[in-house]
This record gives C-alpha cells, sequence and structure tokens, in this order.
C-alpha cells in the first residue's frame, strides 16, 4: 500500500513516516483492569497505538520495551502521552492476561482487547494487517503474523506520523518531543 512506502526526506529520522491517510477512528474496547475504553478519552493527549498479541515471541515485546524506555526519557513530557497497546487475538488475550503481560512494562502503557467485532473494527480504522496462523514450533500452536507500527496520534485524534517496528525510544523522543510543544 502506497501509505507504507519508505520515507525519503524524513529530517528527523528514516524510521519516521508522516503519510498516513485515513489511519485512526473510533474504538471502544476493554483494558486489563476490565474498564471500558473509548478513543474520546484521551482528546487531550497524543495517542501512541500500536497492536500485537500477548504471546508474541520477539515482535511486540521488543517495541514495548522501547515505549517503556520512551515513557522515562519524555520525563515530564509524558503526562501528554497515552500509549496503547490493543490486541490482534482476543480469544486468548483476555484482561487478566494483559494484566499479566502489562506487568513486563511501563505502568502508563494501556492494554486493550475486546470482542472479536471490537477488534476487528479498531484493526480496521488503523489499517492495521494481522493473520492467526499454525506455528509447531511455538509452544502455543500458532502466531499472529501482524504489522507493527506505532501511530501517532494528535489531541484530536488525528494521525500525525507513525514509527517503524524497533525504532529505538530516543528516536521516538525526539520526535514526540517536537510534537507535542504547545
Ligand atoms: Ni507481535
Amino acid at each position: 500500500m502506497a501509505i507504507w512506502r519508505q520515507p525519503t526526506s524524513s529530517a528527523v529520522s528514516p524510521s519516521f513516516v508522516r503519510e498516513g491517510v485515513g489511519i485512526g477512528g473510533p474504538f471502544m474496547l476493554t483494558d486489563q483492569n476490565g474498564g471500558k475504553v473509548s478513543d474520546t478519552q484521551f482528546r487531550r493527549k497524543w495517542m501512541l497505538v500500536y497492536f500485537g498479541f500477548t504471546s508474541c515471541p520477539d515482535v511486540c515485546p521488543t517495541d514495548l520495551l522501547q515505549i517503556t524506555r520512551l515513557m522515562d526519557l519524555l520525563g515530564s513530557d509524558a503526562d501528554a502521552l497515552a500509549p496503547l497497546f490493543i490486541s490482534v487475538d482476543p480469544e486468548r488475550d483476555t484482561p487478566e492476561q494483559l494484566k499479566t503481560f502489562a506487568s513486563n512494562f511501563s505502568p502508563r502503557i494501556v492494554f486493550l482487547t475486546g470482542t472479536p467485532e471490537e477488534i476487528k473494527q479498531a484493526m480496521s480504522a488503523y489499517k492495521v494487517y494481522a493473520a492467526k496462523k499454525e506455528d509447531k514450533a511455538s509452544a502455543l500452536g500458532y502466531t499472529v503474523d501482524h504489522s507493527a507500527f506505532l501511530y501517532l496520534m494528535d489531541r484530536d485524534g488525528k494521525y500525525y506520523a507513525h514509527f517503524a517496528h524497533g525504532t529505538p525510544a530516543e528516536e521516538m523522543a525526539k520526535v514526540i518531543k517536537e510534537a507535542i510543544k504547545p
């Protein structure tokens, strides 16, 4: 898809991309404490939206550790950012499962799941791809291939930029500090 093309002239970082037409939209999900969470709750903050699943062997933990580090690097600016992790594996990722998983990462990250329909709607809003497939090498017997972008959304819930999987926290902090300046 054209919106994922590699940036050619980003002054900030090669993993920072400003193109993302039509990304974002409403969602109503359930957090790791069982509370209902909607996108409109974050209107006075920026959101950093990431989709993944708690049994992910490598990709999701890597990015969540960078987000954890990012929140430390942001210092007092961290209050302006709401990092959200949305499960693409709602059957397995119950709120209880999210809560256990969340304990590995920054307590500022909101972990979200929902019914398959609710998740489908959120994925569709963010144009996220995920496909469950058999994986005999995994203890669970399956894995979920999924796109792994970190979407930075502004205070109006509108797309601002996205970062590629594996973007170091330092690079994200630079972009985000600049973006959230009043
Ligand atoms: Ni993952």
